[in-house]
């Protein structure tokens, strides 16, 4: 999740056992069941009033303030508790799937990623909130959340916050190297890095999300996109194009060149942060919360004047495209106390709390309105960069076998960022794997 994270995800073999085996369980597996009991849930944990709700890991203490000022608003009737999920999204969905497959879980609402709703609505293991969210209502968020909560023609939760992949970039170092605006394509980052490394005696010049995980996935399309290429086109799979090779050929360039440590095909959000905010790089590629950060007492040298942020940058003629990520609320099937869970998610996602998490999280809103408020903008830049950044965001695939499709995906870009497979061989074997996978969905 974007978090503020500071855990570590488990190790790639660990989570490829688990999203693979879970996969194939239809219903209630015998391995799910095991694993549900070591996490100590019960069943239907819902008492009265007491609702459960899950999310990634916030270090930036902004959400429980928040759950604690809805439980003080509504004391003695309803009484939210916070669950703490891993922080990488694979390893929470792999987490709650393993419960609703077994149908013993104790969550009402979840904090679920934009990636997550296709095979969550297919499975029934969330509410179809189409009656209680009217298209009225859905016009105050930003289009593209509302996009990625609809499944089947229906809606299945209400956005929360927002992402889009951005570049951060250190505007006082290009500045003292003569450069007064940020790239617009891969090869200018590639220069002004390489004079500012010179120049300045930076370590990188650029880092990012590399490591075999959600987060790679993400940042690897963006090297594809910006080249021209892409995973689908509608059923049909077309990722071995020799621009989807160029993209991960930049990326992995990155690497040779010496701009990128060695080490980026570990690197998740949490290893951005410090290499960024501690100064050992110009760009680093990352979402909205790491502005927050900026200047806080763990990185005092970054401050938030000395860095800027822009879109993703592209190859000449190539289109523009960050990376859609973001979160939403949605209600547990299972639940027993829906119209209860339903005020919750009324609440987390209408403005108030929204400008609450952005002022103290620089999470991006998902209501439209909040990004022509002056107070957000002041104290959000990416807020304002998020405008453009937004239009440009793309999607991931859609589809209920996503996370199949992302295993595949983080491996094999994983593989060719470390220089242990050719792009092109890598390309090559997800064309097969991918088109498996779409095979099996139809
Ligand atoms: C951010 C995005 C989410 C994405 C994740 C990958 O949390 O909001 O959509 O899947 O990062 O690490």
């Amino acid at each position: 999740m974007t978090g503020i994270r500071r855990e570590r995800p488990g190790t790639p073999e660990a989570r490829r056992y688990s999203r693979r085996d879970f996969l194939k369980v239809g219903g209630a597996g015998l391995a799910g069941t095991a694993l549900l009991g070591a996490a100590g849930c019960g069943g239907g944990g819902s008492g009265s009033g007491n609702l459960v709700f899950t999310m990634g890991t916030d270090t930036s203490g902004t959400l429980q303030g928040l759950i604690d000022k809805f439980n003080k608003e509504n004391k003695g009737k309803l009484k939210v508790t916070y669950r703490e999920m891993p922080t990488d999204t694979g390893q929470y969905f792999d987490k709650i799937k393993t419960e609703f497959q077994a149908g013993q879980s104790n969550i009402d609402i979840i904090g679920g990623d934009v990636i997550w709703t296709a095979q969550m609505a297919a499975n029934g293991w969330v509410l179809d909130v189409t009656d209680r969210f009217p298209k009225s209502e859905q016009s105050k968020y930003l289009p593209a959340p509302i996009e990625s909560l609809t499944y089947d023609d229906k809606i299945w939760g209400k956005p929360w916050f927002t992402d889009a992949g951005l570049l951060f970039y250190r505007a006082d170092l290009l500045e003292k190297s003569g450069f007064s605006e940020p790239p617009q394509t891969w090869m200018e980052l590639q220069e002004m890095a390489e004079k500012v490394m010179q120049d300045q005696g930076i370590k990188y010049g650029i880092v990012f999300q590399g490591s075999n995980y959600e987060g790679g996935v993400c940042n690897a399309l963006e090297y594809v996109w910006t080249h021209g290429g892409d995973v689908l086109d509608g059923d049909e799979v077309i990722i071995d194009s020799p621009e989807t090779v160029a993209g991960l050929e930049t990326q992995r360039g990155f690497v040779t060149d010496g701009l990128a440590p060695e080490g980026v095909s570990t690197y998740t959000e949490t290893e951005t942060d410090p290499a960024f905010l501690g100064g050992d790089t110009v760009f680093a590629r990352n979402w909205s919360y790491m502005y927050a950060l900026a200047g806080t007492s763990d990185y005092p040298d970054v401050t938030p004047e000395k860095i800027g942020v822009t879109s993703i940058p592209t190859v000449e003629g190539a289109p523009k495209a960050n990376c859609q990520g973001g979160w939403n609320l949605l209600i547990s099937a299972n639940s027993d106390l829906q119209e209860e869970a339903w005020e919750f998610v009324q609440w987390m996602s209408a403005e108030p709390a929204q400008k609450e998490r952005a002022l103290s999280a620089t999470l991006l809103p998902t209501r439209t309105s909040l990004y022509d408020d002056p107070e957000v903008n002041e104290k959000v830049p990416t807020t304002v960069v998020a405008k453009t950044a937004l239009t440009n965001a793309k999607p991931r695939p859609v589809s209920p076998y996503y996370s199949d499709m992302s295993l595949e995906m983080s491996e094999q870009f994983n593989t060719s960022l470390k220089g242990d497979e050719s792009p092109e061989a890598a390309v090559k074997t997800l064309q097969d794997s991918l088109q498996q996978i779409v095979e099996q969905a139809s």
